[in-house]
């Protein structure tokens, strides 16, 4: 079902983030500029376009994403955050434009595609199932592995490994048997993302992944992306529409609008109060836009 958003012309040219005016950056190729002559660069794209219908939601998305980094993507509802995220998870084909895998050119078909180049995500919804135990979600639909095939390991064997590595992630359940329904909301998130990274995944997508937690809740989930991307080198691009999270957990913002990215700031340049103040001078400007095309 298509949410119609007003179309509003974009209007994109340079200028550095703290001008008041969002649409006079470009940071989306300048991005892309970057990212060209940087080995350090995991993931990125070039020219992602993606409409559902008439409704033409990314139009030209340049993103990039280095080793262990931790990149926040912000927007308002409805913007294509979570589009962009099921394309580069290969959950949704983009219309056009490219994916890049530490440099190499790759098309995905399927989830499965993704995950065979290291991306695994993680939705709000979390793909777990209730009924199943801790130890049964960590190693579910996972035959291959750096442990080999799974189906030949027994029982005890997978509890054993599930207990070892949510120990090494520091990831607290009192026992691995433990049903799956029976946990807290921030229990779970973080069993879902130690299903995501029990298989070493280099490149982690995460959609909203404290959305209605409370603190403590959200302070464990916290704990555990920084282990994984400080401790464990895991990339992440992580979709949250609390600031105060995003400057906690990220080294830097890109802003969707538009369907471009119309902002890149590394999170020690900027403050909590210049991207709220950004963002409200862009909803403004939008307004004023919707108010002029009515007077037309
Ligand atoms: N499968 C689909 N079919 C049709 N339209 C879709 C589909 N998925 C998303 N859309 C539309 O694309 C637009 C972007 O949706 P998306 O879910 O990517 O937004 P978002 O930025 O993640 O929003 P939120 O912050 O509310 O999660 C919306 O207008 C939505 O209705
Ligand atoms: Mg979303």
């Amino acid at each position: 079902m298509n949410d119609a958003q007003p179309e509003v012309a974009a209007d994109p040219g340079d200028g550095p983030p703290g001008n008041a005016a969002v649409s006079e950056t470009d940071a989306g190729r300048v991005a892309r500029l970057d990212s060209l002559g940087d080995r350090d660069v995991i993931l990125h794209t070039e020219g992602i376009t993606k409409g559902f219908g008439a409704l033409l939601v990314l139009r030209g998305i340049d993103i990039h994403l280095r080793r262990g980094e931790v990149l926040g993507l912000v927007g308002d509802n409805g913007c294509g955050k979570s589009t962009l995220v099921k394309i580069l998870c290969g959950f949704h084909r983009q219309d056009e434009g490219e994916i890049f895998v530490e440099g190499e050119q790759v098309a995905f078909h399927s989830v499965k595609d993704a995950r065979q180049h290291g991306i695994e995500t993680v939705y709000q919804d979390l793909a777990l199932i209730p009924a199943l135990s801790v130890y049964q979600n960590l190693f579910l639909n996972r035959e291959i592995t750096r442990f080999g095939p799974l189906r030949w390991l027994s029982n005890k064997k997978m509890r054993q490994m599930a207990r070892q590595y949510l120990d090494d992630i520091k990831v607290q359940v009192s026992s691995v048997d433990a049903l799956v329904e029976s946990m807290s909301g921030g229990q779970r998130q973080a069993v879902a993302l130690a299903r995501a990274t029990v298989q070493e995944s280099k490149i982690l997508l995460l959609d909203e992944p404290l959305a209605a937690m409370g603190a403590k809740e959200s302070a464990l989930v916290i704990d555990l992306v920084k282990d994984l991307s400080h401790n464990r080198g895991v990339s992440m691009i992580i979709i949250d529409h609390n600031y105060q999270h995003l400057f906690e957990l990220c080294d830097r913002l890109n802003v969707l609008q538009e369907g471009r990215i119309s902002l890149d700031l590394r999170v020690e340049d900027t403050t909590m109060e210049e991207l709220t103040a950004l963002m409200v001078a862009e909803y403004r400007r939008r307004i004023m836009l919707g108010h002029q095309e009515l007077r037309v």
